[in-house]
């Protein structure tokens, strides 16, 4: 798959590369225009320039003692001059030249008008009915020179305008998709079981229908989900009542039952009925931990609702249960105290059920909200470890079982947004089975 592109970076080449090519065409149309104009500026000044000096160098000219000969203006100044001229007479020969005049630049016999040779542009016209000629001529490379510095006045900006197009559009969509990352993290922060719409504001048009069709989605699945769980939840809730009835009923068939095979098949019948309301009971508790709910409004202490529910099986119980409580008095949690009830009592039957019978069972609580159920007995192999929180799914054990017990546990830690974790041997020691359980701790208000 390729990764996708980011739309800051695509909109910021894009639009920069637009507008780059955009201000070169401008460019290049605008130097055209500003080109053809400095040409005729500059042909008008040539023009009248001829026409300036050629009455004054005829009136020089016929004022001369020996007319014949060419003569040299002096220079008014030292100074670089950009234009040169001649004064000559029809046959081409120089009456008059400016002081550094190169004949050799123009043609042999005087032009009148405009023309253009190689690296000059030159003007000629004439007086006194075509007998005196004045020809000038300016070097291209001053044209040329003006129109470079004109290009170079019209490209400077865009040495500026690249880097504050990429910085503007960079900042400006990050701005825009401002409202996107905050839905993204929105969506993020949804704990497990969290399905209630996603409200954002000020989502872009084109992102909102995207956010309301999740919305959609969130509502549908939470119903769908909603419906399975009440499913379950009614169907234990119903069969309590009419189990419970017949499992009555069995028993005093078996007590009624002369000694012999009816009374042991009346037995057989009564476990597998004492079975089937145990099943009953964990899907009830299964489907009470996806429900949610499972946070309550206020940090509850846990160390006296350990201590009742250890008691509990201490009553119920011969086997020996070690409760190790932290040096504080009190250790608060958010989570909801029938929950907490529900997860320990399952640990506790495990512990009781398939731990070994000549070793006590620990139930230890840290200041940290952590919560440690060991036992003794042959370690559980660790790929066997990895799958026990699954629903449905059993150890290698002799004793009945539905195989959800721990699929409850995980279910109700995940619900409060806390951590398990199996392990086999228990720590610092070479067999047993350990749970632990990280519960989210709260402050005391
Ligand atoms: N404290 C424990 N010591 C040893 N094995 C355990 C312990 N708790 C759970 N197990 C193993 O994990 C399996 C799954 O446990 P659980 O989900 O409670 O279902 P069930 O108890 O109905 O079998 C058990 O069948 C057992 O093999
Ligand atoms: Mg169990």
């Amino acid at each position: 798959m390729r990764a996708p592109s980011s739309l800051q970076k695509r909109l910021g080449v894009g639009l920069t590369l637009g507008i780059t090519l955009l201000w070169l065409g401008a460019t290049v149309g605008a130097w055209l225009a500003v080109r053809h104009e400095l040409n005729e500026a500059f042909d008008n000044a040539l023009q009248e320039t001829a026409q300036r000096i050629l009455p004054l160098a005829v009136l020089e000219i016929s004022n001369r003692e020996a007319p014949d000969k060419a003569q040299q203006v002096a220079p008014l100044k030292m100074h670089k001059q950009y234009l040169m001229y001649l004064v000559r007479d029809a046959a081409g020969e120089i009456l008059m030249q400016s002081h550094d005049a190169n004949p050799k630049v123009f043609r042999k016999h005087p032009t009148e008008g405009f023309t253009t040779t190689r690296k000059y542009r030159l003007y000629g016209t004439s007086a006194l009915r075509e007998t005196v000629f004045i020809e000038i001529a300016e070097p291209l490379e001053h044209r040329r020179e003006a129109a470079r510095e004109a290009l170079f006045a019209l490209l400077l900006p865009l040495l500026a305008l690249i880097p504050i197009s990429l910085l503007g559009t960079w900042l400006f969509v990050r701005m825009s998709l401002a409202s996107v990352v905050a839905y993204r993290r929105a969506v993020e922060a949804r704990g497990v079981g969290d399905l209630s719409p996603i409200k954002v504001s000020r989502l872009p048009a084109e992102i909102n229908p995207l956010a309301e069709a999740v919305n959609h989605l969130l509502e549908r699945l939470r119903k769908a989900l909603e419906s399975e769980r009440s499913f379950t939840a009614n169907s234990a809730h119903e069969l309590r009542t009419p189990l419970a009835a017949t499992l009555a009923q069995v028993q005093r068939l078996r007590h009624e039952a002369p000694e012999g095979s009816l009374r042991l098949r009346a037995a057989k019948i009564e476990n597998a009925l004492r079975e089937l309301a145990r099943l009953s009971e964990k899907l009830m508790q299964l489907a009470k931990a996806e429900g949610g709910g499972l946070l309550s409004e206020a940090p509850e202490d846990l160390i006296p609702l350990l201590a009742h529910v250890v008691d509990e099986w201490r009553q119920g119980s011969t086997r020996q249960v070690e409760l190790l409580l932290p040096a504080q008095a009190s250790v608060y949690s958010t989570i909801d105290p029938d929950a907490f009830a529900i997860l320990l009592r399952n640990l506790i039957e495990n512990a009781l059920k398939y731990g070994a019978p000549d070793q006590p069972i620990e139930v230890s609580l840290t200041g940290q909200a952590l919560l440690r159920v060991i036992n003794g007995g042959p370690a559980v192999p660790e790929p066997v470890l990895q799958h026990l929180t699954e629903r449905f799914v059993r150890g290698q054990s002799d004793v009945g079982g539905a195989g959800l017990g721990l699929a409850i546990v995980k279910t109700i830690v995940q619900g409060v947004g806390g951590r398990i974790m199996l392990t086999s041997p228990a720590t610092g020691r070479q067999d047993g089975f350990e749970v632990r359980v990280w519960l989210p701790l709260a402050a005391a208000d």
